[in-house]
């Protein structure tokens, strides 16, 4: 029996991620890189951080920062977070929020609270790949979602008689790969298509603030909410991330829902961590109440600027046949190459012959498709560095 033979049968559909074992390639010098999704280093508010561990770390607080703390989260960050959600359209009370280790953890819990063996999660194709593996675990079958564009606007294409629909999984605002946003009819009939399948839809904002141009669309959970009077009569659960806006490192993230998904939620958490860092929590909340305000119309203009450079590029670069999506946020720009044309093979020569990097589109789709897609991130690079990765990138697609 080797040491495999005795590992549960899970462990056969987790795979190492190709994201991540392509960061690790990226150290070498000279490689332009729109492969991670990561926010810019130069942007993070250090001092602020700086000034908040200190304050942690004070005679007044070291004892709370540095002890057990309860599960739910550090109260103070989750009234900020309530105080948030109201500002994009969410009421509700301290006792719908929990933060997590990062909103990757509440993707995890999510997956262990809805889904056993052989149950269906509706999700993008693409959708987010770190979505698919935390999901993965509980051994779902994936079935599309289809949102926008086309007769009912939102529809899936289960299998009649196959695993029940638990919950459906988007990314509405500049979804990690595509970088689309789902528009108001959208969500509308997703929300329709929720109450038909009695299944719970997961709402990742990890990106929901950096919108850089057009109006803000409310939320699914809000819209749920303006249907349903009250969150404790909804089926959306919300997640939402501090690691795109503030820092990624310190790893808090949270979950909005109905009480008994938050209680059933806390379980896990007592059960998997006890709770999150309580002094990442504090320095969060510290820095969120004096700048995120601020922040975030700064992080705008800087990704806005970057994400303009990268379309203005890419039309002047890329050769006949490359299409690619506009996003109005976040930090991707999804590229579908010519038929024929092989992603992880572009990849493999575009390092090689002029060292840019970014991630090949098949790991982002459940079937293994998509392999003439790509995708790009233009939050951590320069104008003119995009510029010159995107111009080398055309050199190679013509080659
Ligand atoms: C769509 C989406 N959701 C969730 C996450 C996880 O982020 P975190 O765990 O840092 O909050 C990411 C990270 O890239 C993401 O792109």
């Amino acid at each position: 029996m080797s040491t495999k033979d005795l590992f549960a049968t899970r462990t056969s559909r987790m795979k190492a991620s190709e994201i991540r074992e392509l960061l690790k390639l990226l150290d070498q010098p000279g490689i332009i890189s729109f492969a991670g999704g990561i926010p810019d280093p130069a942007l993070f508010p250090a001092e602020g951080f700086s000034a908040a561990f200190q304050s942690a770390l004070g005679p007044e607080s070291q004892a709370q920062a540095l002890q057990y703390s309860v599960s739910e989260g550090y109260a103070p960050l989750r009234e900020w977070v309530v105080d948030h959600m109201r500002e994009i359209g969410i009421e509700c009370g301290l006792d719908n929020i929990l933060i997590t280790s990062g909103s990757q953890q509440a993707l995890d819990y999510l997956g262990k609270l809805y889904l056993s063996p052989g149950d269906t999660a509706l999700v993008g194709w693409p959708t987010y790949l770190g979505a698919l593996a935390a999901f993965n675990a509980y051994e779902p079958r994936f079935d599309r979602l289809s949102i926008n564009g086309n007769r009912r606007a939102a529809e899936y294409n289960a299998a009649a008689g196959e695993g029940a629909v638990k919950f459906a999984y988007l990314s509405p605002d500049f979804a990690n790969p595509t970088g689309e946003t789902v528009d108001l009819r959208g969500r509308e009939a997703l929300l329709d298509l929720a109450d038909e399948l009695n299944c719970a839809v997961i709402e990742d904002g990890a990106y929901q603030a950096l919108r850089y141009d057009g109006e803000a669309i409310p939320p699914v959970l809000a819209l749920e909410l303006a249907r349903k009077g009250a969150i404790e009569a909804c089926r959306t659960v919300y997640c939402g991330s501090f690691s795109k806006t503030l820092s990624p490192g310190l790893r808090v993230g949270w979950v909005v829902a109905a009480k008994p998904v938050i209680s059933q939620l806390v379980l896990m958490k007592q059960a998997a961590d006890l709770h999150s860092a309580t002094i990442n929590q504090m320095a969060i909340d510290q820095v969120a109440r004096a700048s995120f305000d601020t922040h975030i119309p700064m992080l705008r203009r800087v990704y806005g600027a970057r994400r303009d450079a990268m379309l203005d590029a890419l039309a002047t670069y890329m050769p006949d046949g490359v299409e690619w999506t506009k996003p109005e946020g976040g930090m991707f720009i999804w590229v579908t190459l010519p038929k024929g044309t092989d992603g992880a093979d572009l990849l493999a020569r575009a390092l090689d012959s002029v060292k840019v990097a970014f991630v090949p589109g098949q790991a982002f789709f459940p079937d293994g498709s998509g392999v003439d897609t790509i995708r790009l991130s233009f939050s951590n690079s320069d104008e003119a560095t995009i510029r010159e990765g995107i111009r080398r990138l055309g050199d190679v697609l013509r080659a």
